[in-house]
């Protein structure tokens, strides 16, 4: 991320932090080579700028020896060897006007990922011995505009999809669906359904579970979106790794089915009895 001079971040607990106009965040997208000590591959570099002509998305494709990046306005999609050794697989670039499909002005300016959940976690910086908190970073760099509130009152950080910190799979599932899904589906959202997959919402309460999906069953018998205990007639998974889109969900971004992200909700939705009691 970089901030215009002077410029500082608007904290906010629950919800996306504000940022003032001028601010750019960028994204890297590298893969790991399938040679083992192998260099990883440099493939494309996001831009979001965010200023008073509102929000607007830009990416750079590396060429392949990852010596100079192009602008590619119009997409871009090319083929790729999957470092899992699942084979080759297209690589898609969305187009500088679909970005914000996704990067909604209407959801915190359209950026997505920057928020007290996030990125209350402790990660890696350059010339620091060992993890070091980034809220505490980025309040140490003076990048607030005010003190922080007491951290009591903070939500608590996303659970790690895999498990690491030991929460449980229903848990993992919903802070999944919250990163990928919730911009797109909480109220007042685009997909315009009462689902609503914000982690803030919980479970009992975000019009899933014993729920008739409002946009079809995908002729699937006694379809819902999520039926306790059977992912196979559960919507909210079988958008997920629909083999084709529409309807699989997200309606644009990754060729691939995520099968780390995929296998969470499956196993989360048939590992469960009842729906809870709101
Ligand atoms: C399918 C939805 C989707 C599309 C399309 C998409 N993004 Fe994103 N992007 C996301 C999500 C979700 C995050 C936040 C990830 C996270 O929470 O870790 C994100 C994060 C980012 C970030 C980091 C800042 C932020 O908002 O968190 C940048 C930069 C970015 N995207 C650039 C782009 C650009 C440029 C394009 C178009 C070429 C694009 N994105 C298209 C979903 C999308
Ligand atoms: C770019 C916005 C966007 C994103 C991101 C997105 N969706 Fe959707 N979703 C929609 C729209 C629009 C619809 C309604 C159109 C349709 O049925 O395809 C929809 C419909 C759905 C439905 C049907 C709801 C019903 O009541 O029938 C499900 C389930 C769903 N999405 C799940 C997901 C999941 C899971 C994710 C994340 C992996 C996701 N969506 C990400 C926009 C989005």
């Amino acid at each position: 991320m970089a901030l215009p001079a002077g410029g500082k971040v608007t904290f906010h607990p629950d919800g996306g932090w504000s940022f003032p106009d001028g601010t750019v965040f960028i994204k890297h997208f590298v893969m790991p080579s399938a040679t083992p000590g192998a260099a990883d591959r440099k493939i494309e570099t996001r831009f979001i700028v965010k200023d008073q002509a509102g929000t607007r998305g830009f990416s750079y494709a590396w060429n392949a020896a990852g010596s100079e990046a192009n602008l590619v306005m119009a997409g871009a999609t090319f083929t790729l060897s999957a470092p899992d050794g699942a084979g080759d697989f297209t690589y898609a670039i969305p187009a500088a006007s679909a970005c914000t499909t996704c990067h909604l002005a209407a959801v915190n300016d359209g950026v997505l990922g920057l928020e007290t959940r996030q990125l209350r976690r402790a990660t890696r910086y350059p010339d620091v011995a060992g993890d070091f908190d980034q809220i505490a970073a980025w309040k140490h760099w003076g990048l607030f505009d005010a003190a922080l509130p007491d951290p009591s009152g903070w939500p608590a950080a996303l659970p790690s999809p895999d498990g690491g910190d030991g929460h449980a799979p229903e848990a993992r599932a919903l802070g999944w669906l919250h990163t990928n899904c919730a911009f797109c589906h909480q109220p007042g959202g685009p997909a315009g359904t009462a689902m609503d997959l914000r982690m803030a919402t919980l479970f009992a309460a975000n019009a899933t579970c014993d729920v008739a999906p409002q946009r079809g069953a995908m002729g699937i018998a006694n379809a819902l979106l999520v039926a306790p205990g059977d992912s196979a007639t559960s919507i909210l998974y079988q958008r997920i790794v629909a083999a084709s889109r529409p309807p699989r969900m997200p309606p644009l971004g990754p060729t691939r089915i995520d099968p780390d992200g995929a296998g969470l909700v499956r196993d989360w939705i048939d590992g469960l009895d009842t729906c809870p009691t709101p």
